[in-house]
């Protein structure tokens, strides 16, 4: 099969589908790579690098949207992509149909048969290829916030670790899941103070185990809530309920009894934010006040460390890609059940259900 990779086109889109090795691995498996000239060069992956394992660089993204029996991206196709998609080809990348219809009936109109990492899911639930971008978010999270509060970014001016004599920050993270369980032994490493509040009781478990009484864990009520959340230098807001908006954990009133320059790191934004007051930013402007709470809500978190980012995701998503060309993506669905999950369209019909009822359509069997 001819693989293709273009370089990413959305904005702030350092990432790229593809590293060196993963160009090596699908040679050694007998396919073709085109990348597109420039596509590593976000991650710090010069065309040098692809060519020496084996890929062909190619100037034009047309050409390889022209040529590509598969292709692998970070994000969703955007404009002139959305007309370069041809039929029968394989897309495999984040594409978050649920909340984009127009893009769904565009992949339907040209039926492509989209695979979608966010949807591919294991017997057990959790969603592979998702995990590794929480990962980093989680870690970020901290490195994020301790630099929000410093003075200079409008923050109480508080180091996170204290120093002797003076006490350290207090850092409170909702939600002891992928992100929470990533942020904790950085913040604590960092010597803050702090605590951890989920729902589960195995997540307070197993993050009370592994950090061995160094942190307080405490059962997500309004009443926990409230009393940490009106004490925090940082609060990082880490929650999720699957295929759901994320619950409003801090409201406007909780907001207002937060101590003047703290600072609340949304990293639930994606998923609509579990803070009141928390709307989308970007990376070129991160962070707002409200009530004197410094806000940093950005949606892409993982795009601040591009080359951290793009090795974990093409760790997780380079199995499954071999798979569908040495396969073809019917039999490779056939054969993985994680994967055909990961199927979103097919043949001009939507074949993932939650997508479908987002959009009161018909769900394919495939
Ligand atoms: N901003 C970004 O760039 C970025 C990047 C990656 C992930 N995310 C988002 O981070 C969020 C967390 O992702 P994850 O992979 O850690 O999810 P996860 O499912 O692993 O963990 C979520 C945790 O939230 C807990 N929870 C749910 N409701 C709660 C409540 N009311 N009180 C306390 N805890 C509650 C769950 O029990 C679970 O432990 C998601 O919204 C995800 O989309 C954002």
């Amino acid at each position: 099969m001819i693989v293709g990779v273009p370089k990413e086109i959305k904005q702030d889109e350092n990432r790229v589908a593809i590293v060196p090795p993963g160009v090596a691995a699908f040679v050694h498996h007998g396919h073709s790579v085109l990348v597109e000239s420039g596509a590593g060069l976000g991650s710090g992956i010069p065309d040098a690098a692809y060519r020496a394992a084996g890929a062909r660089i190619v100037k034009r993204a047309a050409s390889i949207w022209e040529r590509a029996g598969m292709v692998i991206k970070v994000k969703e196709p955007l404009g002139d992509e959305l007309t370069m998609m041809r039929e029968g080809q394989i897309l495999y990348t984040y594409l978050h149909l649920a909340s984009n219809e127009k893009l769904t009936r565009a992949l339907m109109r040209h039926k492509v048969a989209a695979v979608a990492y966010e949807t591919v899911q294991l017997d057990d639930g959790s969603l592979p290829l998702l995990t590794p971008m929480s990962e980093v978010a989680g870690r970020l999270a901290v490195q994020k916030g301790a630099q929000c509060l410093e003075a200079g970014s409008g923050g109480r001016g508080v180091l996170l670790s204290g120093v002797s004599g003076v006490k350290p920050a207090h850092v409170v993270i909702l939600g002891a899941g992928v992100a929470g369980s990533n942020a904790c032994p950085i913040a604590v490493g960092m010597g803050a103070q702090v605590t951890v509040i989920d729902l589960n009781p195995v997540r307070l478990r197993y993050l009370n185990d592994i950090m061995r009484g160094r942190i307080t864990t405490l059962m997500s009520n309004t009443a926990n809530i409230a009393e940490e959340v009106a004490q925090a230098d940082l609060v990082i807001g880490a929650v999720l309920i699957t295929g759901a908006r994320a619950p409003r954990l801090i409201t406007r009133g909780l907001l207002k009894r937060m101590r003047a320059g703290s600072v609340v790191v949304d990293v639930a934004i994606d998923q609509g934010g579990c803070i009141e007051t928390s709307r989308p930013t970007t990376h070129s402007a991160p962070t707002f006040r409200v009530d004197d709470v410094v806000h940093y809500c950005v949606a892409n978190m993982p795009g601040a460390v591009p080359r951290t980012a793009t090795y974990a995701l093409t760790n997780v998503t380079l199995g499954h890609g071999l798979e569908i060309a040495d396969n073809g993506i019917e039999e490779a669905v056939a054969q993985d059940p994680a994967l055909r999950k990961g199927l979103n369209t097919f043949g001009g019909r939507v074949t993932c259900r939650p997508v479908a009822e987002a959009f009161g359509m018909d769900c394919a069997e495939v």
